[in-house]
């Protein structure tokens, strides 16, 4: 009984550890559904940037007096608790960047530069984000290569007896096979490590985007055996501007470098360079010190929260528990059309029907009425949720959507949270039907 009632303290306080929940929007309680997109920081994240910038503000890597020594520790230090808690080996396999996008970029212009010819196949999957679309495109166009997309089955899940059929069909054509782990749009949670040994199977490698797992699955490099994983700081209640890509160390050692220039060599010559270290050689010039090192504040305060809470089966169960708690209030209502199945995790898509929706991209939508009013509605209710196409375009079109709402949680979300959303999302749509 004391240690149910430690834990539901603990979850209650970690809303209070979030400066940002404080404040009224028009005299209502923010309530803030929009986690997918970016998470709110911590008090702890925030005090770290103004500790960094108030008391050892220098640069890394250069000078050797005491503020130098003290980032570059930090700096060093924040790769170390990113390493840690991915399981990677060292954190020579962890590479800075300012999110998930940058590195799927940085993958696919090095290692899928080096290693695609024309005529060999890419697979991605139906539900990527546009970030794991487009970089593969924009390298097509050079080179030539295939890009082949996993299909998704009638319960929203991705058809592995395809790619395992592919995999076989393609053999040594086949270089590389890049997923997204828990689709931002659907909340299906892929079997990452099935999609890697298949990749293993043919000699092609994996690359797993993270940016939505990382902040509620537990995540270990090495048992998944990917090749590189990518996250973004910000949906880890990190700052923006943070992130990583780990890539395994045997691949990073024949990888091309990336961007040229300051910190990422050892010696220059006017006619030749020679390479620094791993991780550096791929941290180009001045990086992101404050935020990268904030990162590492975020990863600790992210791993003690969710200890506290009785670990990530007890953050996945709250998750699954406010999804149905979500999604049974509007069973009865005919105009609740969900998108994907009601397995899933951090995120509730959906539409109202006979409205659409397009987010910031105004213009887009061309049938049915438009959904504006709804969303100012709640909006002016303090409740922030999401509406367009989610950087996944492909997805809706797949499925014949047009753009999408999206409700998606934090680990600061609550009942509380829920009831309101559900409430204000009833309202909004019977003032406007
Ligand atoms: C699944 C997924 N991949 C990649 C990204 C891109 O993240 P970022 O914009 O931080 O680079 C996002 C962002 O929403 C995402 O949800």
């Amino acid at each position: 009984m004391k240690i149910l009632i430690m834990k539901k303290n603990n979850k209650n306080n970690i809303k209070k550890q979030f400066p940002i929940f404080k404040q009224k929007i028009n005299g209502n309680p923010l309530i803030y559904l929009d986690s997918a997109a970016t998470t709110q920081k911590p008090q702890d994240v925030i005090d770290c940037i103004e500790d960094y910038y108030s008391k050892y503000n220098s640069n890394i890597h250069r000078s050797a007096h005491q503020l130098a020594r003290k980032a570059t520790e930090k700096w060093i230090e924040a790769h170390e608790i990113i390493a840690d808690f991915l399981n990677a080996k060292s954190y020579k396999e962890i590479i800075f960047l300012r999110n998930c996008t940058e590195g799927i970029n940085l993958f696919v212009n090095t290692y899928g530069k080096q290693n695609l010819k024309k005529g060999d196949y890419v697979i991605i999957s139906e539900m990527e984000h546009h970030s794991n679309i487009v970089p593969w495109q924009i390298l097509q166009k050079e080179i030539d290569f295939n890009i082949e997309y996993i299909p998704i089955n009638s319960e929203y899940r991705l058809d592995l007896d395809w790619l395992k059929k592919r995999a076989d069909e393609l053999k040594d054509k086949l270089k590389i096979i890049s997923v997204v782990h828990i689709s931002n749009v659907l909340g299906t949670v892929n079997d990452i490590k099935e999609i890697t040994s298949i990749a293993h199977s043919v000699g092609a490698v994996s690359l797993v985007d993270a940016a939505q797992s990382v902040a509620r699955l537990k995540i270990d490099v090495q048992n998944i055996d990917c090749d590189a994983l990518v996250f973004s700081g910000h949906k880890i209640y990190g700052p923006t501007g943070s992130g990583a890509i780990y890539v395994k160390e045997k691949i990073l050692e024949k990888m091309p470098p990336y961007m040229g220039g300051g910190e990422m060599i050892r010696e220059v010559h006017k006619d030749s360079f020679s390479l620094n270290e791993l991780p550096w050689r791929y941290e180009a010039g001045t990086p992101n010190i404050a935020d990268g090192i904030a990162l590492g504040e975020a990863i600790e305060w992210f791993n003690k929260t969710v200890t506290d809470l009785g670990g990530y089966e007890r953050l996945v169960e709250h998750e699954k528990s406010l999804i149905n708690r979500f999604l049974s209030n509007f069973e009865e209502m005919e105009w609740f059309k969900l998108f994907g199945s009601k397995e899933r995790l951090g995120v509730i898509t959906f539409n109202i029907d006979g409205f659409s929706f397009s987010g910031c991209k105004k213009g887009t939508v061309e049938s049915n009425k438009y959904g504006e009013e709804i969303i100012n509605f709640l909006s002016s209710k303090g409740l922030c949720i999401r509406d367009g196409f989610h950087c996944a375009q492909p997805l809706h079109e797949r499925f014949d959507k047009g753009p999408t709402l999206r409700v998606s949680l934090g680990i600061y979300s609550d009942e509380a949270d829920i009831d309101r959303a559900v409430k204000l999302i009833k309202e909004g749509v019977l003032r406007v039907m």
